[in-house]
């Protein structure tokens, strides 16, 4: 069974957490957020070995359940032994964060087949890869939470095979929350406008790009990874309990803007 939210329906305390990209970015923060709100955490990383002793000597410093743990989650092999090394730190997860992702940033004649089954192995088929083997063993009252964009809907500038592959995680959410709807596990998607993390080092004219991102917001600014967080508590928490499926748009109201 989940763990009480002793009254409070916006309570994570005692929830246990994975957060897949969880070392860098907005997925650090939503790491950090949980445990901060008294969950365990169990973060992922593939390769910045660096930025995931950080965050764990910063929570630790904190007095904060958090651990890192490295694999590639597009390897099968590498899955089953996470969700091994996970099993020693927590009995269950109840909580699943896919905040991690790539994707190769071209026009369509600079795509190839390689670049898709790069962009698709991790954005999609590892999603779909964990939720296979974690949402067997998850309680009533889980939450699976993904991390997409804009993308999903929109265009933007060599952005078509990232975008597709989000547009691909989406359409598989609301799938799964409506297969898994019946045991109590909820599937959302968590849909951040721009957001300035380390991501943004590999993409074309970023500090473009970003300018005009504050130019066009409502509110005159970014949102903060801190805001993301918060909303992926939200989907975690009991109090988003009729929530199942839904596509949460954190981005201080940039997409709605029109253009005349
Ligand atoms: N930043 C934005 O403006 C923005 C806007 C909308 C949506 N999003 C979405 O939000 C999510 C997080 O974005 P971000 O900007 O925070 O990304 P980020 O800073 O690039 O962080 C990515 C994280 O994913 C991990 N990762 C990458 N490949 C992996 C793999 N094969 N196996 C396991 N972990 C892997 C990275 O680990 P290493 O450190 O080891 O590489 C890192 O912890 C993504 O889904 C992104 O599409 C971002």
């Amino acid at each position: 069974m989940q763990p009480s939210s002793q009254g409070n329906p916006f309570s994570v305390q005692g929830k246990r957490v994975l957060v897949i990209g969880g070392t860098r970015g907005i997925g650090r923060a939503i790491a950090l957020q949980f445990a901060r709100a008294g969950a365990e955490v169990v973060v992922n990383f593939v390769r910045e070995q660096e930025a995931a002793e950080s965050l764990c000597v910063e929570a630790a410093r904190s007095g904060l359940q958090l651990h890192a743990v490295r694999a590639d989650v597009t390897s099968d092999k590498a899955l089953e032994q996470l969700v091994t090394e996970v099993a020693q730190h927590f009995p269950d997860i109840s909580t699943l964060v896919f905040a991690a992702a790539t994707g190769v940033h071209r026009k369509f004649e600079q795509l190839s087949s390689r670049h898709f089954d790069f962009t698709f192995a991790l954005n999609v088929r590892a999603f779909l890869a964990l939720v296979r083997l974690l949402a067997p063993k998850m309680s009533p009252g889980s939450s699976i939470i993904a991390l997409s964009s804009e993308g999903a809907e929109r265009v933007m500038p060599q952005y078509g095979l990232v975008g597709a592959s989000k547009g691909a995680l989406e359409s598989l959410c609301r799938h799964l929350a409506v297969e898994l709807a019946d045991r109590g596990v909820r599937v959302n998607i968590l849909s951040p406008g721009t957001v300035k993390t380390d991501a943004w080092n590999a993409l074309p004219d970023a500090d473009r790009r970003l300018r005009e991102a504050i130019s066009r917001s409502p509110i005159g600014r970014l949102v903060t990874v801190e805001e993301v967080a918060l909303a992926a508590q939200f989907l975690a928490c009991d109090a988003s309990a009729g929530v199942i499926g839904h596509t949460l748009v954190v981005d201080g109201g940039a997409r709605i803007v029109g253009s005349a």
